[in-house]
Parts: C-alpha cells; structure tokens; sequence
C-alpha cells in the first residue's frame, strides 16, 4: 500500500503507527517512490542527539529542481507552475508553465555561473513577491549555490549582518517593489547595506517598477538583457542529500539572529509529503499560500514542497488591504482558489472589515484552509470556518518553526475532526513529548508543558551557518535527547495539542518571530537610553504587540517624551525594520531585576497585559519599590 496519500482517520493512525514504529523504512519507501535520485542512499537515518548530529539518506545524490521541475516536464510541461498575481489588480497575472519554469530557472543560473558563482557559495536574495524570487530559489538550488533569502521589509543593517554572517559573494534585488499604494526603493536600502559587506562581488537587478535607481559600475547588473544572452540549457549539479540547500535567518532569544541551515534530501522528501497530505492536494487544484517567500512558509510551501507535486503555486505580490480588504476573495474567486493558507493576524485584520468584502465573491472554489505562525484565537478560527469556508472546508492549524523545515502538528483535511484553536494531532513520522520544568516527560493526556520532539524528521534544520554549538546549546540541551521548540503546549483528553506560545523570550507579532535582544540593543544605541526591557502584551489583529520599558541615562532631564519614542522607533526600524517597532513605549525610573541583576521580564509581560493582580511574589527582588512606579505610570 502507498502511503503517500492519507485519506481516512483510520489510515492517518495506521501510517501513523508505522511512521514510528520503524521510522527508517517508512521515509525509505516514501523517498524511494516518489522521487528521482541519481543516486540511492547507503544509509536511510543516522543520528547523534548529543554531538546534534543528524543525516538523513546519508550518500544519496541528487537535485532538487529535478524533482520541482524537470520531472513534470514529459506529463505536466504545459501546466501551470507558478501564477502571479500582481500587486495591481488591473495588470495580467502571470501563468509560468512547467516549460517555462524549466527554460527560467536554467537561464538563470546559467548568469549566476557567469558571475562566477559555484557549487556551495552562498547568494543572498532580497526580492519582493515576483516571479524571478521564486526563480532565482531554484537557480541557485540548479547549480549547487546555498540561497539565503532575506525578507524585503528588513532594514540595510539587518541585511548586512546577515550577508557578513554567511559571507555571501551574491546579492540578487530589485529596483524597487509595489506594496499597495505605495512603492519601496528596495535598490537603495540594499545598497547602503552593501556598504559594510567586503564579500559582495556583484548585484543582479531584477527591473520591476522602473524607478531611476543607482548602479554602480562593475558590481551591479540588469538581469533582463544579461537572461536574454544566455543558453537555456544548464545540466542540474549533481549534489548530496546532506549538502545545505539553504540558510533563512530566524530570531533567537538572545544574540543575533540564526541562520538555520537546511540540506537538500531529507526537506525535500517531508515537504512534498506534509504539501500532499495536509493540504488533500490534487492534479487540478490552484493552491494559494498568502506568505512571503521570505519567509520559511513560503520556502516550503510556496517553491519547494507544492513544485514537488507538480502544483500550481500561486504567488501574490501585493497586501490584503490594496485595493480594498476583498483583494483575498477576489483572487480566491479570479483563480478558482482550492486550497487557502495564511496567518491568524490576517484573518483578524479582515474580520475586523466585517463580511461586505467577502460577500460580494465567489468563494465556492475553497476545499481546504490553513493557518500558520500563530496561535489562531477562537474567534478568528470561526470567523475564517463560518464566512469563508462557509462551514465546509476544514481548517489545518498548522504548527511548525523555521527549524523544523515543515509541518509537524496539524490536522489531516476531511480525516481530523477539526477543534477551534487546536493543531491537533503530530503529522506522521513527528512525536512530540511535553516536557515539565524538572525535565520529566508528562505522560498521558490532560497535561500542559514544554513541547519538544523525540526522534528526527527528515526535514529538521542540520546545524545553524558558522555555529553549531549555538545550534547544540540552544535545541538540545534543554533536555536530553530530544529537540526543545521553544514553545509551550497543552494536550487534551484525547490526545489533540494546543500550542500555548513562547516560553522564551521570542515574541511572535502578526506571525513574525522577533527576538527581544536585537531590538533591546537597537533602542539602547540612543544617546538619553540607559537601558530597556521589550515584552508582548495581546493585541487584537497582531496577536501580539510589542510594549517598550526604557529608563533614561538623565532622569531629571526634560526630553520630550513623544519625540524621544518617535527617535526610538526610528532607531529599530533602521537597524531591523518597521515589523519590529513599538506600539507602546513606557519610560520608567528603573526595571525590576533579581538579585543577581537579571531583569524579571514575567512582571513587566504582567503589567503590560493589564493583569497587575497576578504579579505574583515581588519581595525578592534586588528593586520592588519600582514595580509600583512602573503600575502608576502605565502607557
Ligand atoms: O511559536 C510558534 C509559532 O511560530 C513559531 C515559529 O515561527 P517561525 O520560525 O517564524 O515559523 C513560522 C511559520 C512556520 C513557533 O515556535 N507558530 C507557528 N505556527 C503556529 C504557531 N503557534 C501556534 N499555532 C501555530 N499553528
């Protein structure tokens, strides 16, 4: 029997049963079935939870965009790969078929290689949603190159740190980007980031709102008449299952961000599987998955895992607000949308519109939903079940992080019985264990802890780029032989998870994961700032919002208080970007710290959160008569 297609609840816990019972010749037989190789592997799994060691069909070779492209050629070359949808809703989408994704992605890295990059140099890209973001993914992919790609709403300083931190030779822009109304000169902020990256060789520039943008001579080329001299023709290198395949940046608690590392085999073969079966994939279906690439969701689940099944991927450049909050639902309509997949936050931002919008479109396409980045609130949940699944498509809460590389908890469409705010069950071959403070596994159901992983899964992030112990200290050392997620989460009377939130100091704001430290460092940078503290408090469209405590060098000094918060905004959208700004901003004589001198985050979250009842035993603190001061002069 193939178990490449879940269809009943029955069959999700009998292949569920062999996925852990003998993990090895399950993934076997799903890599060996329904991928090309060039060669098989030695070795299916080896794995050393203390060194964080982990290989997944160990000698294997390969190419990716083989398996995304080339083997669609013969049965799906005339189909649709990827449609674009631009940010204007009166120009043409784009339909990229199998054949000319093919001839794209080749020419491509053909002008990649004439540049002189080779077989495991790193590229970094920061593009906006257009098809040459998706296209130079798999050019790179074609010819061995590792991509990291950069979210296009990130800051100079944001770029350069990550460029400096995986010593790219290759940055691939645009000249700008369309967000609604409204343009971005995306050419100028990268090349003032430039200006601090030695290893940067040469800058291809997609053209794409024409703006008049600087090139400098030498370093920065127009892709368009570059593509147009080149050969369609570029043989796929042949790689490693284990050779890194990409690095995305992700937040950390402390310290800068990690550029988790991915490998080629083992993420391919688990994103096309959890790309099939989470989403009840078909031949026919227009699959939508409303995030940016920059993002892991759309690595996994706009390029790789959907291209792996020969889908139609659909790509959409612009906002949800633009031209008005029913973009969505014109879209889902326009293009016969089946499947639909996006963030909590956006569906509370549309919610928040009422249903005029939705109202006024067809929406009867829609078989499947999903949701991702977030916990997804009650009432978002059946809001997005009543008006836009209409009561009939499934919701797939979907958890899983950067560093798991693809779905891990979620329900399987028309199998799971669905529960509001619940991801579920552990997608098949993912056991999860809850974990006390004591570091005891909670057994049984009806208990809440730390989630952690129990056995790999072929597309877990291998190591983070130039720093493995980071990598070691931060997953696996919480516990012993096992993967800590850094999340908290409850599992019900029958077995079902809810994921609670951080228990770290990462804070997720509208599905975006933002580490307190960085944006602590940028504020401290400003000359009057002593010191500062960032929590999350609960917001109604963001999930979370970001509440700033900062105390002042000179109390007594009579700074205005608005200009000082607008300086201090300035200072984080500069080094990081607008996504990680303050929406409150509170300055305080001093932070309540323990005795050692560590702040106590937990009563400033409490403070925030307006829950100052439950703050909890403050005496022991080196400071408390502060926590008072803080409560009466609240933002
Ligand atoms: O806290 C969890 C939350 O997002 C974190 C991972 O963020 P990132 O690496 O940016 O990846 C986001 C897209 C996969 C997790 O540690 N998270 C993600 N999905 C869910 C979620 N929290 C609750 N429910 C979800 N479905």
């Amino acid at each position: 029997m193939s178990n490449y297609h879940i269809k009943q609840f029955e069959e999700y816990f009998q292949v569920y049963r062999k996925s852990v019972r003998n993990p090895e010749q399950f993934w076997e037989e799903i890599a060996e079935e329904h991928f090309t190789w060039k060669k098989r592997w030695s070795n299916v799994l080896s794995y050393d939870f203390k060194k964080a060691e982990f290989k997944w069909f160990e000698d294997a070779k390969l190419n990716i965009t083989e398996n995304c492209i080339d083997r669609h050629l013969h049965t799906r070359g005339d189909k649709t790969a990827i449609l674009f949808e631009p940010n204007n809703p009166d120009d043409e989408a784009e339909h990229i078929t199998y054949k000319q994704l093919h001839e794209r992605v080749c020419k491509f890295a053909n002008v990649l290689k004439s540049k002189g990059i080779k077989k495991g140099d790193v590229v970094c890209i920061y593009l906006p949603m257009i098809p040459e973001l998706a296209i130079s993914i798999l050019a790179c992919a074609r010819i061995g190159a590792i991509h990291s790609v950069i979210f296009a709403g990130f800051s100079a300083t944001a770029i350069s740190s990550r460029i400096n931190d995986c010593n790219a030779k290759m940055m691939i822009t645009s000249d700008g980007s369309y967000r609604g109304s409204k343009t971005i000169d995306l050419k100028s902020i990268v090349d003032e980031a430039l200006n601090e990256t030695p290893g940067i060789e040469s800058v291809l520039v997609a053209k794409h709102i024409q703006s008049d943008i600087n090139m400098k001579d030498g370093r920065d080329f127009w892709l368009a008449p570059l593509l147009e001299d080149t050969s369609s023709d570029c043989a796929a290198e042949v790689m490693d299952a284990e050779d890194p395949l990409f690095i995305l940046y992700t937040s950390g608690s402390t310290g800068k961000p990690k550029g988790m590392v991915h490998t080629i085999g083992g993420y391919m073969v688990y994103t096309a599987y959890t790309f099939k079966n989470v989403f009840q994939y078909r031949e026919e279906d227009i699959y939508w998955c409303t995030a940016d690439i920059g993002w892991i969701t759309g690595h996994s689940y706009i390029v790789y895992g959907p291209l792996a099944n020969g889908a139609t991927s659909v790509m959409f450049e612009g906002v949800p607000s633009y031209p008005d909050y029913g973009r969505f639902w014109n879209i889902v309509e326009k293009h016969k949308i089946t499947q639909f997949y996006t963030a909590p936050t956006a569906i509370r931002a549309l919610a928040k519109q009422g249903t005029e919008f939705i109202e006024k479109y067809d929406l009867s396409s829609l078989k499947v939903l999903g949701s991702v980045g977030e916990p997804i609130n009650e009432e978002a949940w059946h809001w997005y079940d009543e008006n836009v699944g209409k009561k009939k498509s499934p919701i797939v809460d979907t958890w899983w992080q950067t560093e798991t590389g693809g779905i891990m908890i979620t329900p399987i469409p028309f199998s799971t019985p669905t529960k509001p705010t619940y991801a579920t069950l552990p997608f098949i071959g993912v056991q999860p264990a809850l974990m006390d403070e004591n570091g005891q596994e909670l057994k049984g159901n009806q208990v809440e802890g730390r989630l952690c992983i129990k056995f790999p899964w072929p597309a877990m992030a291998r190591t983070i780029w130039g720093n493995h112990q980071r990598y070691k200290d931060t997953y696996f050392s919480a516990y012993d032989n096992m993967y800590f997620t850094g999340d908290g989460a409850l599992r019900d009377e029958v077995g079902y998870y809810r994921i609670t939130g951080r228990v770290d100091d990462v804070i997720i704001v509208s599905g975006h994961n933002l580490g307190t430290a960085p944006i602590e460092d940028a504020i401290n940078e400003h000359p009057a700032v002593s010191e500062s503290a960032i929590v999350g408090f609960p917001h109604d469209v963001k999930g979370n919002a970001l509440y700033g405590y900062v105390t002042l060098k000179d109390v007594g000094e009579s700074r205005n208080h608005e200009n000082l918060r607008m300086e201090i905004n300035q200072l984080i959208t500069d080094r990081i970007g607008p996504i990680a700004k303050l929406d409150k901003i509170q300055f305080t004589e001093g932070l309540p710290k323990t005795r050692s001198g560590k702040i106590m985050r937990r009563i400033l979250r409490k403070i925030a959160a307006n829950e100052t009842d439950q703050l909890g035993d403050t005496s022991t603190l080196l400071n408390p008569e502060v926590v008072q001061d803080i409560i009466n002069n609240v933002k």
